[in-house]
């Protein structure tokens, strides 16, 4: 039973008696709080704002503008501290043999468990290396690693001693990661030698050197942690093993006291238009907001064993498998492989080895894991599991109802977190204490932040009804500008509907004031909870030599939750085929990588447009999405007939 009208009028999954007992907060509470949070901001962040230690207090708690043509965002703006520190240093007295990371490898038969101590050591050794690499507070160091504790130990180091970040995924081709390097100007970039995931070998050094090649000058200081041994090749002067370097930089390291708005880590991410942004958040507020919605959306207590499956090259690997857990003193584990090795029930098997409480995962993982049926998960225990997680796209009432009964044995509440790279931390979610569960609903804002839904024109829809989300008030968590480009950040978050942060996403609100993320409602796509934007691969197609135009679109697929639907244009003379198609798909691999691999190419002589040359990529959308009805009006094409050719050679395949 799965009728959206149940879920919407009645909480069909009450909070468990457990859970209501132990929580760090009701529903009584939840109400309390959240309402001093919206009508007192100051009091109530200059109370939260003691979770994470400052060096010197701040006395200034809130300075934000929202002003389209004047955004200024500052949190506990006279306060100084260091991150590192808080996810580290303060935790030795008390808990310093707890276990901070439990790695758990590629290899079933292979994990290391690092306590806060050992962190420590690796950290300063870390901030030292980077040190004698020349890196000094403010420059920015690219991490280009996969899922090995170095990640967590590089971007900790850079915090001590206040460089700034920019992990890039692994899964980037070595020409997005130049992009990047260029964009950050950064002369140092970590790396591995290789990858291992799911037995197979990820040549990442290799891409490093295509990209450092190309930007000789920029790149000054390769280091290379040794995962598999693979023998990789060594620039002179420019690559160095992380182990030689180690070898010679003393252990200690004071961390750096920082400025609450330093910056602290930039991330890269998929936007409307354009190339990627460089999402810069700071020092401060992002920390306290990754710390406070990790205790109470995960409702954390001390002993918890928390596992996030995430990617440290996301958002979500930064703030809830590093920051959030570790500045709560929690025990994080970090996996390098993936879900299906070597066998459908790993997931689960590591559940049980390591104990885990808390799981936090992503609706394609679950899409998938069910395409596999139950017996792979019931063959597993999972009694340690007390809640489960959900992030990064809108997760469908049958994949939750699956989570819930199959995995969670029907005990443990899901919390659906919807946030963004640009919100730093979660912002729309159940508390598993105090939130009655819809199934596909993100439930209720986190304290502090006011959504709001904006019809087009920027009304602010009241009640139960539908639209743009908005968030009306900045909270701690938010993104202070893109890096190098603050007039970008203006015009693509704050100028649609002047004085709010716009989202990008629909958004629809039930008669409970629960909220249902509908999706992006701009050219960004999301395939498998990674975000893409439309215009970087239409780029990427129409630099291959044989395309003169390309639209993009998203459709729905059962297990991405969108793929990507690509309509090409060839040059005159160039002929389409089976041939072509695929080499246009490696073509996108290697400019972007993997993720933006097209899943339908479509070869169309030519494509919907206004008679002022616009792509009416509204018509592409519904073709994709195999909806002819909703065409809508056709009749200011400059040439209708090509409509009647897309649909007719329109790609089927799911
Ligand atoms: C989508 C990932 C529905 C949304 C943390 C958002 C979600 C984009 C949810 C941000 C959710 C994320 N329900 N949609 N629980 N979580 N999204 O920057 O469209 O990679 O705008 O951050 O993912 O993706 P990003």
């Amino acid at each position: 039973m799965r009728g959206n009208a149940d879920h919407e009028t009645t909480g069909l999954y009450p909070v468990p008696a457990d859970w209501a007992a132990r929580a760090h907060v009701d529903e009584g509470a939840y109400n309390i709080m959240y309402e001093t949070s919206v009508t007192a901001p100051e009091a109530f962040w200059l109370h939260h704002g003691q979770c994470i230690d400052w060096f010197k207090p701040f006395t200034k708690v809130k300075n934000t503008s929202f002003a389209p043509d004047n955004v200024s965002i500052r949190w506990f703006e006279d306060g100084t501290t260091n991150v590192s520190y808080n996810c580290i240093d303060r935790h030795l007295a008390t808990r310093g043999d707890q276990v901070a990371i439990i790695w758990e490898s590629d290899d079933p038969g292979h994990d290391i468990k690092i306590t806060y101590r050992q962190l420590h050591t690796h950290v300063t050794k870390w901030a030292n290396v980077l040190k004698s690499q020349g890196v000094a507070r403010g420059d920015r160091v690219t991490i280009y690693l996969p899922m090995i504790p170095e990640a967590a130990y590089a971007m900790l180091a850079c915090t001590r001693i206040g460089a700034v970040h920019s992990v890039v995924f692994g899964g980037f081709s070595s020409d997005a990661l130049a992009d990047r390097i260029a964009g950050a100007a950064s002369s140092v970039v970590v790396t591995v030698d290789e990858g291992l995931r799911g037995g197979r070998k990820v040549p990442l050094k290799a891409n490093v050197d295509v990209a450092a090649n190309k930007l000789a000058g920029v790149v000054t200081s390769v280091i290379v942690v040794k995962r598999t041994g693979g023998d990789v090749a060594m620039t002179v002067g420019r690559d160095r093993y992380y182990d030689e370097l180690a070898a010679s930089v003393p252990d200690d390291c004071p961390p750096e006291e920082m400025g609450a708005e330093d910056p602290l880590f930039i991330l890269y991410t998929s936007g409307s238009t354009g190339k990627p942004k460089g999402v810069l958040h700071t020092t401060g507020g992002y920390l306290v907001y990754a710390a406070m919605t990790h205790q109470y959306v995960f409702d954390y207590h001390d002993g918890d064993i928390y596992w996030c499956t995430a990617d440290v090259g996301w958002v979500t690997g930064h703030s809830y498998i590093v920051y959030g857990p570790l500045a709560n003193g929690a025990t994080t584990l970090m996996f390098e492989g993936i879900p299906t090795y070597p066998t459908i029930s790993r997931f689960w098997d590591v559940v049980d080895k390591h104990k885990v409480n808390t799981f936090y995962t992503a609706p394609t993982a679950i899409r998938s894991l069910m395409g596999a049926g139950e017996e792979p998960v019931k063959r597993t225990k999972r009694k340690s599991l007390r809640l489960l997680g959900s992030v990064g796209e809108p997760i469908n009432p049958e994949a939750w109802e699956w989570y819930h009964r199959v995995v969670g044995d029907r005990r443990c509440p899901i919390v659906d977190t919807w946030w963004q790279t640009e919100t730093g931390g979660i912002l729309i979610t159940p508390l598993p204490g105090a939130t009655k569960l819809k199934p596909g609903s993100a439930t209720r804002p986190f304290f502090g932040v006011r959504p709001e839904i904006v019809d087009a024109e920027g009304k602010v829809l009241e009640g139960a009804t539908e639209g743009n989300l908005v968030i009306a008030e900045s909270w701690p968590g938010q993104m202070r500008t893109v890096y190098g480009d603050h007039k970008r950040f203006e015009e693509t978050y704050f100028a649609t509907y002047p004085n709010k942060y716009f989202t990008g996403d629909g958004c629809r609100r039930d008669a409970d004031g629960y909220y249902w993320i509908t999706g992006r409602v701009d050219d960004v796509i999301n395939v498998s909870g990674h975000r893409m934007g439309t215009a970087e691969v239409e780029s990427a197609l129409v630099a291959h030599p044989s395309v003169s135009e390309a639209a993009v679109v998203g459709y729905p697929h059962d297990i991405k939750g969108q793929g990507i639907y690509a309509y090409v244009t060839l040059m005159t003379g160039e002929k389409s085929s089976d041939a072509l198609s695929k080499e246009l798909v490696a073509h996108v691999r290697k400019e972007i990588g993997p993720i933006a691999s097209p899943d339908l190419i479509q070869f169309a002589p030519g494509l919907p447009k206004t008679r002022s040359g616009k792509i009416m990529r509204r018509i592409l959308r519904k073709i994709a999405e195999d909806e002819y009805g909703g065409l809508g009006d056709t009749s200011t094409l400059a040439d209708p007939a090509v409509i009647d050719d897309l649909i007719a050679n329109r790609q089927n395949k799911r």
